[in-house]
């Protein structure tokens, strides 16, 4: 082997990896052609080997030659890595762009059913006159949901109240929430003033207004002195916040057995606003709620005494509510379930 020879055989590998340099497309091929031209098994070694048969004196001589092509090699690597680097940099930032402006994807919000979204507004308007919700059980016996509210078993007004009975003799799923009234009465001392929310069952021909389980509010004050003017003053308050300030109501004479005096509250049509139209049966009026002057039978019941104490009570349906205040004309509406229908309640 000649030093001539061993030297040229440097140089041109110096060429051709200057040109696969070039044409190198990524920076794995400079990975690879890095590892074919200088790592331990690669060419530039293998030529290197020669150098054992050179004579001693020649060894320095290229030794320093190859030194600077490997520095060179080095060099050109590196200047391309930077170069192929800094490119494929650019690409990828250029295919991974986000666009920041762009509209967030929506949530599906939920929101509140109309009944309970009612019971919410009722409770609130309340709330403001002291009132506090309670519960009370879906399940009673005879004696709660009618006897104990002045409603013995062969009243004639029962048949208001027909019900669904339960597999425990005398127990059924109460027909309204006014049996509350007397769980209230036999828990709490007076002044009372509670609101009891919550479903109900009929046994029912079901229609646009009448539905086998519905929802009632029904709300209790007893104090020493309370009077009808309060129930009216009350109720007023409560029509005004529901239904507009200034909405025209009314009592008008009713029979519930539980309450002496009945009454019906009505609020002037929603629709028409007095004159009479079709949504209120052409009198001007609807009627939003029954109430009246706790009966002293019931008082007794709920283990107050009637000398001392005297109370009203109220109760109303906040389906009726819902449909007055978004002229809703189907009760069926609130139990089928219709996200079309839900939904516009947001
Ligand atoms: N419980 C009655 C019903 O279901 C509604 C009612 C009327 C409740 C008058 C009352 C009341 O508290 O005083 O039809």
């Amino acid at each position: 082997m000649e030093l001539a020879q061993l030297t040229q055989d440097l140089e041109t590998l110096a060429a051709e990896t200057a040109t696969a340099l070039a044409g190198a497309p990524d920076v794995a091929s400079l990975d690879a052609l890095e590892v074919d031209v200088l790592g331990k098994k690669g060419r530039l070694t293998g030529v290197l080997r020669g150098i054992g048969a050179l004579p001693v004196d020649d060894r320095p001589k290229v030794g320093a030659v190859a030194n600077r092509v490997r520095a060179g090699i080095e060099a050109e690597i590196a200047e391309r890595r930077a170069v192929l680097g800094s490119a494929e940099l650019d690409a990828r930032l250029a295919a991974e762009t986000i666009d920041v402006t762009m509209p967030g994807r929506p949530f599906r919000h939920g929101s509140l059913h109309p009944s309970i979204e009612s019971m919410f507004e009722i409770a609130r308007i309340f709330g403001q006159f002291g009132f506090v919700v309670h519960e009370s059980p879906e399940i009673e016996d005879d004696l709660t949901n009618f006897q104990d509210l002045n409603i013995p078993p062969d009243h004639p007004a029962r048949d208001l109240w027909d019900t669904l009975y339960v597999d425990i003799p005398g127990h059924l799923l109460r027909t309204h929430t006014s049996p509350g009234q007397l769980h209230v009465m036999r828990t709490m001392q007076p002044p009372i003033r509670a609101l009891l929310p919550g479903r109900c069952f009929r046994y029912e021909a079901i229609d646009a207004s009448h539905g086998s389980e519905f929802f009632q509010v029904e709300g209790i004050m007893v104090d020493e002195g309370t009077t009808m003017g309060d129930l009216r003053g009350l109720l007023d308050e409560f029509a005004h916040a529901m239904f507009g300030a200034g909405k025209r109501t009314r009592f008008r004479p009713g029979y519930y057995p539980f309450t002496e005096p009945s009454v019906a509250f009505d609020v002037e049509c929603l629709v028409c606003g007095g004159p009479g139209c079709p949504a209120c049966g052409r009198s001007g009026w609807m009627t939003i709620l029954g109430a009246g002057m706790i009966h002293p039978v019931v008082l007794r019941r709920g283990g107050l005494d009637p000398e001392r104490y005297q109370g009203f009570a109220f109760g109303m349906g906040p389906e009726r509510i819902s449909m007055l205040r978004h002229r809703i004309t189907d009760l069926r509406l609130f139990l089928e379930n219709d996200v079309r229908f839900l939904g516009q309640f947001r």
